[in-house]
């Protein structure tokens, strides 16, 4: 498999956004609603009635609060962990049906919520606190190796609806089954720690999943065919792990689905027809795979697909004609998957393309004409393939991109000479009828002393070396 460490950090800006967009989304409704019930609208019911939080629920939050952080005294300077005007930090309460306050949302691990100690371990009490709605450890569980448990016995009502753990390389182990108890669970978020072991089939009885984010793991085998029963999921990412096996087919249930992530993973076999359903969809990763064969039939059916980036792939097929059906593609990276054939025409109806990337495959041809007045574009790799002819570019075009427009390393390409006066910057391809030109070297911006050829200045500089050599010769003798 090919090394892929750049490959995340590259992608664009816009669709670094549309990920944060997406993510955001859900995150955001759940916090609307808590925010009708936070502690500081309730101040004047507060001064008629005793809301203190119940006692056991208390002494729950004040174990948690000791095992995880030494920031302070919980239990003695703090008694009163919902206290109006100083609510601890990191918590966030909400009055319940009962007129009591309750502990609905923890957020442990950086600055200003509590930081976590070194020996830190995943308090599985947690959810036992039957009001909390979120959890949040990001950058928490990084000395003492813990493991994520559910007790068997969590609160059937459990109210969790957002459980996040994120960035906790001391976070080891599988992925619980009972993590399916959590019913309520909306986003799920376990990126960035060091889980093994299989994805467990149980977490698609989570139907109320809108957000499921595996990604950065070491998680192994498949992806079960039971992913099909999230049918209200929006974001999908198990991307950096080592799944193997095909994309089930059943994929193309997810019907509201908008961001699929299976990226770096070894996944086999061609991308499964079931796909072409997903008509929300608007971005999907499956690069660094060991995906091969041809594409979905519909794959043109996925009229909303803005990013589609799948990079080094064994693919080696032609490319498909139905990606310049996709009118909404911003990113189209398709390099370094063996694709043959000639970069189809309708490529150009692309008018939204910011990004194209096809360097390294086997196309041949020439560049579509129409590429030049692709006006959003600016970034356009393709070198390193077959292409030959006239680039068909304009100066200004040629200009606009810069060093973003790389056409080097394919043999046959060259620029009219008009146009190579005229630019700048290297694009990777020599002038049209000069031995430049069949080199693929960086444009000649001189205006034409051309360098003595080297073997002739290394001839003369060897008769001048064996000159001298004679004379000191002569000279001692
Ligand atoms: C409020 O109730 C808690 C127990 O629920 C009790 O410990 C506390 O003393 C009460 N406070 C007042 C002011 O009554
Ligand atoms: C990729 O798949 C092919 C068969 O489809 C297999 O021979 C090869 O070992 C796989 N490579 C990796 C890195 O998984
Ligand atoms: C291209 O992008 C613009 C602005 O984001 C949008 O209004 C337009 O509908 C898009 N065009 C297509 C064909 O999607
Ligand atoms: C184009 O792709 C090649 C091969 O992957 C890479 O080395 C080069 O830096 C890329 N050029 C640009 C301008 O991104």
């Amino acid at each position: 498999m090919c090394s892929n460490s750049s490959l995340s950090l590259s992608v664009s800006l816009p669709s670094l956004l549309l990920l944060l967009l997406l993510s955001f989304s859900s995150v955001s409704s759940i916090h609307a609603n808590k925010l009708t019930h936070s502690p500081s609208d309730n101040k004047n019911a507060l001064s008629s009635t005793n809301h203190s939080m119940p006692l056991s629920e208390a002494e729950t939050l004040f174990k948690i609060m000791d095992s995880m952080s030494s920031d302070r005294t919980w239990r003695v300077s703090y008694s009163n962990p919902c206290e109006s005007g100083s609510v601890w930090p990191g918590i966030e309460c909400k009055l319940g049906l009962d007129n009591h306050l309750h502990v609905s949302r923890l957020d442990f691990g950086t600055h200003p919520n509590p930081t976590c100690k070194n020996t830190a371990t995943f308090p599985s009490q947690i959810f036992d606190l039957p009001h909390l709605e979120s959890i949040f450890f990001f950058h928490c569980f990084t000395h003492t190796k813990t493991v994520l448990s559910v007790s068997r016995k969590v609160l059937s009502h459990s109210s969790l609806q957002q459980l996040s753990l994120r960035s906790n390389l001391a976070l080891v182990g599988p992925i619980p089954p009972q993590i399916s108890l959590l019913k309520s669970l909306k986003v799920l978020t376990l990126s960035q720690n060091r889980l093994t072991g299989r994805i467990p089939v149980e977490i698609f009885s989570l139907t109320s999943l809108l957000h499921l984010d595996l990604s950065y793991n070491m998680l192994t085998g498949t992806i079960p065919h039971q992913v099909a029963n999230l049918n209200i999921l929006e974001g999908l990412d198990f991307s950096y792990n080592s799944l193997t096996g095909p994309i089930p087919d059943t994929i193309g249930q997810l019907g509201v689905l908008r961001k699929l992530d299976l990226s770096s993973n070894s996944l086999t076999g061609p991308i499964p027809d079931g796909v072409e359903k997903l008509e929300l969809l608007s971005f999907m990763a499956l690069s660094n795979n060991n995906l091969s064969g041809n594409f979905p039939k519909g794959l043109a059916k996925l009229q909303n697909l803005q990013y589609f980036i799948m990079d080094d792939n064994p693919i080696y097929v032609p490319l498909p004609v139905e990606f310049g059906k996709l009118v909404k593609l911003q990113e189209l990276r398709l390099s370094n998957s063996g694709y043959s054939g000639t970069i189809p025409p309708t490529f150009s109806q692309l008018v939204n393309l910011s990004t194209l990337s096809l360097q390294n495959n086997r196309l041949t041809g020439e560049i579509p004409a129409g590429f030049g007045s692709l006006s959003h574009i600016y970034h356009l790799n393709l070198s390193r393939n077959l292409l030959g002819g006239v680039v068909p570019f304009d100066t200004s075009f040629m200009r606009r991109l810069g060093g973003n427009l790389d056409l080097s390393g394919n043999p046959g390409l060259c620029l009219s000479p008009s146009e190579a006066r005229d630019i700048k910057v290297g694009v990777g391809v020599g002038v049209c009828g000069t031995s430049n030109s069949k080199k693929g070297s960086l444009v000649e911006k001189s205006e034409g002393h051309q360098p003595l050829p080297l073997p002739v200045l290394c001839s003369c500089c060897q008769c001048q070396l064996l000159l001298v050599a004679y004379a000191i010769v002569f000279f001692l003798n």
